[in-house]
């Protein structure tokens, strides 16, 4: 996976996923839907919605259910997501034109999503919807293929197929979900293809197809084998050693793995920092939260001083349990000796991300008099979630004249952040 993806406020509210899960699961052969099968605590639909919850990006979520399915419909309504739930059809097709017809009007873009791939990383989620941000028409999560594929023909009269052929390998690609796209380009490839008969339908194995029909370039994004299609007994076996284990919450569906493996739940962390304001007999700059404060006295110590970065830092590292500022920054580093603070909330983002976690976002709230904030806020919350990768958002506020902050002596910056593990 490329370096991790923020979107913006206004990108997500533009932007909506479709979870189908309408099928009957007939192959993976329970006798209930294939949503609603469960892999350790939870059922497929859920796991997908988790994932979502935590790709965070996307305002809109609609899932697509069996028509009368009373408990996934309860499932997904008890979901901290939310969803907004509708009907689905007989095809695959069939249900994503329901879930389009169920989606604001006028959303720029959208995701669609099979249920089925339950175990897809949120990075995925992040690189479709960035991809479209970009300017993608339509973009598709893909990953080489590792067998050699034959074409076949069947002979009138004969059982089995005799080979025609034999693509290049590395010219295919094995396709997965969510396939996202600009959603009037969608729309318009669904208006084409709804004249169609049921075998015509059936043959639209996935939303690409759609547009590559109407001429459309699809683009791609590396896809994960953690979002393997879950179809037959074998596939939801190897979910399940894909899966965060709590060992007393085997699925009832597979024979326990053994698999140690971390867990889905995310970390939170915290961080302080109090830094005094210079002795005004030193000039010094004012840094603080990534930005330069012109006109203000700055704070001392050996780095620039930026206590919102350096609390921004500190809750990482607390989050990961990786330590904190001194274990990574401390007087064996002499590199990070006066170095910015978003130099070191990139290196702290860094080392977090190398300990295998994800970053969910970061709060910071300083304590002080000065220097004054709320018309560089967005500005700082821009600068610090660049360099982090992730979501940093910073507010202010005052001690009512209270404490070394009152006074304007000294300032405290207090942070969390939430984390979560993607690799063991
Ligand atoms: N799907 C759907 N509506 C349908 C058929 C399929 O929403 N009428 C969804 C499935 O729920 C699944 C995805 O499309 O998330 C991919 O379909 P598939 O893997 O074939 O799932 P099922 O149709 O449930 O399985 P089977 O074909 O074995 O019955
Ligand atoms: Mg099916």
């Amino acid at each position: 996976m490329n370096s991790p993806i923020s979107l913006s406020q206004p990108e997500i509210q533009q932007t909506a996923i479709i979870v189908v899960a309408a099928g009957s699961g007939t192959r993976l052969g329970f006798g209930i839907p294939k949503a609603l099968v469960p892999l350790a605590d939870r059922s497929l639909l859920e796991h997908a919605l988790d994932r979502i919850q935590l790709a965070g990006c996307a305002a809109q979520v609609i899932v697509v259910l069996p028509r009368g399915d009373t408990e996934l419909a309860a499932r997904a309504a008890a979901h901290p997501l939310k969803p907004r739930c509708v009907d689905g059809g007989a095809t695959r097709n069939d249900s994503v034109r329901a879930g389009l017809a169920a989606m604001d009007e006028g959303t720029e873009r959208v995701l669609i999503h099979d249920a089925a791939r339950a175990l897809t990383p949120p990075e995925v989620f992040r690189q479709v919807a960035a991809a479209l941000v970009a300017g993608a028409r339509a973009v598709i999560p893909v990953l080489p293929v590792v067998d050699t594929i034959k074409q076949v023909a069947t002979d009138p009269g004969h059982g089995q197929p005799h080979i025609t052929g034999t693509p290049a390998r590395e010219s295919l690609r094995a396709v997965q979900t969510p396939q996202g796209f600009h959603t009037p380009t969608l729309l318009a490839a669904h208006r084409r293809a709804a004249g169609w008969d049921r075998a015509q339908a059936e043959a639209i194995t996935d939303d690409a197809m759609l547009m590559e029909l109407l001429g459309e370039r699809v683009d791609t994004v590396p896809g994960a084998a953690a979002a393997l299609k879950i179809t037959t007994k074998p596939d939801l076996v190897l979910a399940e050693s894909m899966m965060p284990r709590h060992p007393e919450k085997e699925s009832p569906m597979t024979e326990p793995t053994g698999n140690p493996a971390p867990l889905l739940i995310p970390r939170t962390g915290i961080g302080i920092d109090v830094h005094a304001v210079a002795d005004p007999s030193e000039s010094r700059p004012m840094w603080l939260a990534g930005l330069h404060f012109p006109g203000d006295q700055g704070l001392s110590g050996h780095s620039d001083g930026d206590a919102v970065a350096h609390a921004a830092c500190d809750a990482l590292f607390s989050a990961a349990g990786i330590g904190d500022l001194g274990t990574h920054f401390g007087t064996d580093r002499p590199e990070y000796a006066g170095a910015p603070g978003t130099t070191l909330l990139a290196e702290a983002a860094r080392l977090v991300r190398e300990a295998g976690f994800e970053i969910g976002n970061v709060a910071v709230q300083f304590v002080g008099r000065r220097p004054k904030f709320a018309a560089r806020r967005l500005e700082a919350d821009a600068v610090l979630s660049k360099a982090a990768g992730a979501p940093v958002t910073v507010t202010a506020t005052t001690s009512d004249g209270l404490g070394y902050e009152g006074t304007g002596e000294g300032l405290t910056a207090y942070a969390t952040a939430l984390v979560y593990r993607v690799r063991p």
